[in-house]
C-alpha cells in the first residue's frame, strides 16, 4: 500500500514510524512532517490545511490510504473530501470529528446514551449561564465548547472566577468564535486516564491505555501544557475497568453516533476521570494523543498499516490476528523550548539526537524542530521532542529515556524530570 501521513508533530512522527515497519506499506509520504520523519517517509510540502491539495496530491499518486495525525483538518472536512473521491481515509468526517469539535455535541450524545459524564449545561447567553453557575457552585469548571487549542477549559474554585470565565469566553474575547457557546459542568474528583479504541464505524477495536502528564513543572506543578510527558499502560488499569470503559462509554459512542448517521472511523481517545474503580468520561477527541501516541507505537507490534485501512474499509473486524502489544511498558519524555507554555526562543539547535536515538529500546521522536542553515536541527516549537523508551517495568522504561535526554545537547530546552512518578509509587508501594 502506498500511504500518505497527515501532520507534523511528534505523533506523526510516531505513526510514521510504525507505518514504515508494516509489512502492507510499501511507500509512505507524509505531509507536511518534520526531519525526523525524514528518516521513514517521503515528504510532501503541504500543509495539513490544504484540503484541495492534499486530495489532488491522493489522486495523482493513486494512493491507497491517507491516514490524518491531528484534529483540526478532520474538523475541516479532510476526510469527507477524500471519501468523495473514493480515496480510503483513517478519520472521522466533520459530522463524526464534531465528538471533539464541539464539547456540547459530546455532552448532548453522552445525555441521550447514558453514558457517564459530568453533569452540565449548555449556554449561549451570560444571565442563563450565569444562574446555572451560582445554583451548581464551586468548584466547576468552564469549556469553550470549539476548538481552542487545549486551553479552552478553565477549572474554577471560586464562583466568581467561573462567571469571569464564562463572560470572557461569550464575549468572544477569550477564544474568538469557539467560546460564543459554552459548556458549564460539575468538576469530578479522580485519577486521569487516556483510553483509545479504533472503530470502522460499527466494529470497535480496544487498544490500550496511557497517562499523560499536562502540567509543565515535577510533581504536576505549574500551568497545563499539551503534555509533558506519558507512559503506557496506566499502572492501575485492570480488565474490569477496561471493559467498563469499553461497555458504558466507548460502545454506547459508536453506536450512538451511528444511529444519528454520522458513523464515526478512525480512533476514538477517551479521556477519563477514574475514582473508585469506574470511569467517567470527560471528553472525547478524534485522533491519538500527543504525547501518547508516542507511547503506543512503541508498545505496538502488529502491522499498523492493514489494521487502520481495515478501519477505512470497514472491516475491522477482521484484522485481530493483525494487533499484538509489546509485553513491556513505554514511557515517553518531552523535551521543550525554555519558556514553554509562555513564549519561548526559537532556532536554538539542537545536538546528540543520534547518540540518544541508537541507544537501545529507546527513540527519539521529533515534534517541533526543523533543519538550520547549516543542516543541523533546530528547535521551531514549544514540545520538540518526544524521548521515548521500552523497559521491563515503568521505572526502568524511565531511567532509558532520561539516559537518552541525558545524551541529548539542548542548552535552551528543558523536561520534567518525573514522568511516570505516579505509578512508579503505586508500584514500589505495591512491591
Ligand atoms: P478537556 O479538554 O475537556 O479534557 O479538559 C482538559 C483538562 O481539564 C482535563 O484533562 C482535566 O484535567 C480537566 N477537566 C476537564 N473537565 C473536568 C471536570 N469536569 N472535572 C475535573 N477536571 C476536568
Ligand atoms: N496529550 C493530550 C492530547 O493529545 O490531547
Amino acid at each position: 500500500m502506498k500511504i500518505l501521513l497527515v501532520g507534523s508533530g511528534g505523533r506523526e512522527h510516531a505513526l510514521a514510524w510504525r507505518l514504515s515497519r508494516s509489512p502492507s506499506c510499501t511507500h509512505l509520504y507524509c505531509a507536511p512532517g518534520n526531519p525526523g520523519i525524514e528518516a521513514c517517509a517521503e515528504l510532501v510540502g503541504l500543509a495539513v490545511n490544504d484540503i484541495d491539495g492534499i486530495v489532488a496530491f491522493a489522486k495523482e499518486r493513486a494512493l491507497d490510504l491517507v491516514v490524518v495525525g491531528p484534529e483540526a483538518p478532520l474538523v475541516a472536512g479532510l476526510a469527507d473530501a477524500l471519501r468523495e473521491e473514493g480515496i480510503p481515509v483513517f478519520g472521522p468526517s466533520a459530522k463524526a470529528a464534531q465528538l471533539e469539535g464541539s464539547k456540547g455535541f459530546m455532552k448532548d450524545l453522552c445525555a441521550r446514551n447514558n453514558i457517564p459524564t459530568a453533569r452540565y449545561g449548555r449556554f449561549k447567553d451570560f444571565e442563563t449561564a450565569e444562574h446555572f453557575i451560582r445554583e451548581t457552585g464551586a468548584p466547576i469548571v468552564v469549556k469553550a465548547d470549539g476548538l481552542a487549542a487545549g486551553k479552552g477549559v478553565v477549572i474554577c474554585q471560586r464562583v466568581e472566577e467561573a462567571l469571569d470565565a464564562a463572560r470572557d469566553m461569550l464575549s468572544g474575547e477569550a477564544f474568538g468564535d469557539a467560546g460564543l457557546e459554552i459548556v458549564v459542568e460539575e468538576f469530578l474528583e479522580g485519577e486521569e486516564v487516556s483510553y483509545f479504541a479504533l472503530s470502522d464505524g460499527k466494529t470497535i477495536l480496544p487498544l490500550t491505555s496511557a497517562q499523560d502528564h499536562k502540567r509543565v513543572g515535577d510533581g504536576d506543578t505549574g500551568l497545563n501544557t499539551g503534555g509533558m510527558g506519558a507512559y503506557s499502560p496506566a499502572h492501575f488499569m485492570t480488565e474490569a475497568l477496561e471493559q467498563q470503559i469499553i461497555d458504558d462509554i466507548i460502545r454506547p459512542t459508536i453506536d450512538g453516533m451511528a444511529a444519528i448517521g454520522c458513523p464515526f472511523t478512525g480512533v476514538l481517545f477517551a479521556g477519563l476521570m477514574v475514582k473508585d474503580g469506574k470511569a467517567t468520561l470527560l471528553e472525547h477527541n478524534v485522533r491519538f494523543g500527543d504525547p501518547e501516541c508516542q507511547t503506543l507505537m512503541m508498545r505496538f507490534e502488529g502491522d499498523l498499516a492493514h489494521v487502520l485501512m481495515a478501519a477505512a474499509q470497514g472491516e475491522l473486524d477482521s484484522v485481530e490476528e493483525h494487533v499484538s502489544w509489546h509485553e513491556a511498558p513505554a514511557l515517553c519524555v518531552v523535551m521543550a523550548a525554555e519558556g514553554y507554555p509562555g513564549t519561548y526562543r526559537k532556532n536554538t539547535p539542537i545536538r546528540g539526537l543520534e547518540a540518544a536515538d541508537a541507544l537501545d529500546g529507546a527513540c527519539v521522536f521529533h515534534a517541533g524542530t526543523a533543519r538550520g542553515a547549516d543542516g543541523g536541527i533546530v528547535s521551531v516549537g514549544g514540545r520538540v521532542l518526544g524521548v521515548t523508551a521500552l523497559g521491563a517495568s515503568i521505572a526502568e522504561a524511565q531511567a532509558k529515556a532520561y539516559e537518552a535526554v541525558d545524551l541529548i545537547d539542548w542548552p535552551e530546552g528543558f523536561c520534567r524530570r518525573d514522568i511516570g512518578w505516579r505509578a512508579i509509587l503505586a508500584q514500589d508501594k505495591a512491591a
